[in-house]
């Protein structure tokens, strides 16, 4: 947009550009800013306009995304302009996504160079590696405390390797994707260290306090994150004799993005990983990037402007690059990581799709779908251009993050409900076969959250310890029943590495003093490789596990209505036990996919006459996608064998 303020002060901030970031091979540049400054401008001066250094920072901000744009490599320009015209590329159910540990599933970096035919193997073809940037030898968590953006932590290996890592996954068409810990650094990192050594410069990069009056006045309505390990949201730092706001561990200090320098800082390190090849950028933590005393500290609106001033200027230098945003709270909060006000995503392309997570593993424990059916209704639709990421296990705990309104719209009473499902996945539910564990308990409030593999939440670990073949099948029908879930309900499925050949819970973390009080790494296992080669032999679990998943990527990718366009009718099917939608092609809306999963461990029946009534569904000639065969019927009753999904079709596809 035009307009005459912005636009003379651009002229003014241009004149101004040193010379090196001016002049030729800059076009593309000029064309996005001038599209962008407006928004840029108007988004900086309701966060900094107050400000008497407003002007210089601006000129900062402009001079960050020209020399950024300077350096982007020639391929990754062209691969912007490629993207720009093909701006729904990563809408298409192409998209498989799977989340590692590059010291887990391999042992480094360049041991992970070895292993990328993994990927193509199971079809996978975005990978998201966790954080691998220089971070404290001890608890570091999990790497998101990081001590400096731009240095690959040694244990990885070196930037080189990363670079080398992205050539051979571009190679293969395969998406990189990396973290950028956008809400706050580890006790280590050189502006935290001048913060201590006194400098009031870097002090202000964080919140620091000389006592505990503003501090109190923040807790009162703050929650915890981590109430075992870490308890409130403040640590005394004897250096500074002050305290410091550390919303997570008390060795991860809150950034301060009130200051515009953090601001300009931040988006220099995304610009940064922009350029060495990444195709999607996480972004950690956002929900807290802006601390506002008398209310949670999450999802704040400046935290959204935030947000939306980084795409802004990440479509100037980087367009091709997509966010993902990690924003594990309310259904009703998550949705607005899109961009709340745009019509397409202008905050993260992509989000965490925590509330269908969540809602799978009540479907599981619950074995009906009243809750997860109730969920998913009330899930707000998505703007254009912006998709889901559907996991099932991450390096996270499972929270319960379910709306309240919806767990007594199935008529069960939250508290209690949430109470059962703690109970069911940690052990202390009678015949439960889930062997997960609590991960931060609250003792102030009561909650608590899930941690565990998927292989041990689903079964698997009791039913082998009990050498009990039909509870081992049962378990290996579920990892695949929820498999079926995320492939087919429309965004990226992200698996995690080890649950395609079963990984079962690793408690060899508790031998780790840095790492004991933490069940989450029981889930952030060392990637068994003897193990990974039972995927090759028939009858092992492995290779029942592998094979199917790996069929199941490959219809997926063949299905047009499996792409991620708002394109899906949740159904009512008056059985709770069965969750069913369907999918159709945008542009050829007669070509649907019925979607069928029976939660229950008996089989179920879905009358499909009544379904073609309502979702046009012609049930005549009907074959399940993934098997390739026509289901068990008996006259239009579609029988679903116990923890069975479909993928229904009634058009000829050429599979
Ligand atoms: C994100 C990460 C989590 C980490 C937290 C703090 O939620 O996924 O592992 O503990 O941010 O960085």
């Amino acid at each position: 947009m035009y307009e005459q303020v912005s636009h003379s002060l651009l002229n003014d901030i241009l004149s101004e550009l040193d010379p090196e970031i001016q002049g030729e091979g800059l076009r593309y540049f000029y064309t996005r800013l001038g599209a962008n400054f407006y928004p840029i401008h108007s988004l900086f001066t309701i966060l900094y306009g107050k400000r008497d250094d407003f002007r210089s920072h601006i000129q900062h901000l402009v001079e960050t995304m020209a020399r950024q744009y300077v350096q982007r490599p020639e391929y990754l320009r062209a691969s912007d302009l490629e993207r720009e015209k093909d701006h729904n590329w990563f809408l298409s159910q192409e998209w498989v996504g799977m989340a590692l540990y590059a010291d887990g599933f391999a042992r480094d970096l360049p041991d992970l160079i070895q292993r990328v035919n993994y990927f193509p193997e199971l079809g996978v073809n975005m990978v998201h590696l966790m954080p691998m940037m220089q971070c404290p030898q001890g608890a570091s968590d999990g790497g998101y405390a990081i001590s400096d953006f731009r240095q690959i932590d040694s244990r990885f290996g070196e930037m080189e390797d990363v670079q080398e890592l992205a050539g051979e996954l571009r190679k293969r068409n395969i998406l990189l994707t990396l973290d950028v810990v956008v809400n706050h650094t580890s006790n280590e990192h050189q502006w935290a260290k001048l913060a201590q050594a006194g400098d009031s410069c870097y002090q202000d990069y964080y919140y620091i306090f000389d006592n505990r009056e503003i501090p109190d006045m923040f807790e009162v309505s703050m929650p915890e994150i981590f109430p075992e390990t870490a308890p409130g949201n403040f640590t005394w730092n004897e250096a500074m004799g002050k305290w410091v706001m550390t919303v997570f561990n008390s060795y991860q200090w809150d950034l301060n993005y009130s200051n515009p320098a953090v601001f300009i800082e931040m988006l220099d390190i995304i610009l940064y990983w922009a350029n060495q090849g990444t195709d999607i950028l996480r972004l950690d933590a956002v929900a807290f990037l802006w601390k506002k005393i008398g209310s949670i500290c999450q999802n704040e609106r400046e935290a959204h402007l935030l947000l939306q001033l980084m795409k802004d200027c990440c479509q100037v230098t980087a367009p091709g690059v997509l966010f993902i945003a990690e924003a594990i709270v309310a259904p009703v909060e998550i949705i607005k990581y899109f961009g709340e006000d745009a019509i397409h995503a202008k905050e993260c392309e992509i989000a965490y799709n925590a509330t269908f997570m969540a809602l799978l593993w009540d479907a599981v424990a619950t074995k009906n779908a009243r809750l997860l059916t109730q969920g998913v209704k009330s899930l707000p639709d998505k703007l254009d251009r912006a998709t889901w990421l559907n996991y099932l296990r991450c390096h996270d705990d499972i929270g319960l993050g379910f709306d309240d309104n919806d767990i007594r719209a199935v008529e069960y009473d939250p508290h209690a409900h949430r109470q059962f499902l703690i109970d069911y996945y940690t052990g202390n539910y009678d015949n439960s076969p889930a062997r997960g564990l609590p991960f931060g308990y609250n003792d102030k409030t009561g909650d608590t959250r899930i941690s565990g593999s998927l292989a041990s939440l689903a079964g698997l670990e009791s039913a082998l310890e009990d050498e009990d073949p039909e509870r081992i099948d049962v378990a290996i029908k579920t990892i695949l029943l929820l498999h079926g879930m995320i492939m087919a309900f429309g965004g990226i499925p992200l698996l995690y590495y080890g649950d395609a050949i079963g990984t079962l819970n690793d408690r060899t973390y508790l031998g780790d003093p840095a790492k004991a009080n933490d069940s989450r790494w029981a889930h952030r296992p060392r990637m068994d490789w003897e193990k990974a080669a039972l995927r090759n032999t028939p009858g092992t679990i492995e290779y029942r596990l592998f094979t199917a998943i790996k069929k199941m990527i490959a219809v997926r990718k063949e299905v047009a209505a499996f792409a991620d366009f708002n394109n899906r009718e949740l159904l009512d099917v008056g059985n709770p036990h069965l969750f069913v939608f369907s999918r159709f092609e945008v542009l050829q809306p007669t070509n649907r996919v019925l979607v069928v999963a029976n939660f229950d461990s008996a089989p179920q029946h879905l009358n499909l006459e009544d379904i073609s009534r309502t979702a046009y569904f012609r049930y005549g000639s009907v074959r399940d996608l993934y098997t390739g065969e026509r289901p068990a019927m008996f006259k239009e009753e579609l029988v679903i064998p116990p923890y069975q999904f479909y993928w229904l079709t009634d058009y000829p596809l050429a599979l």
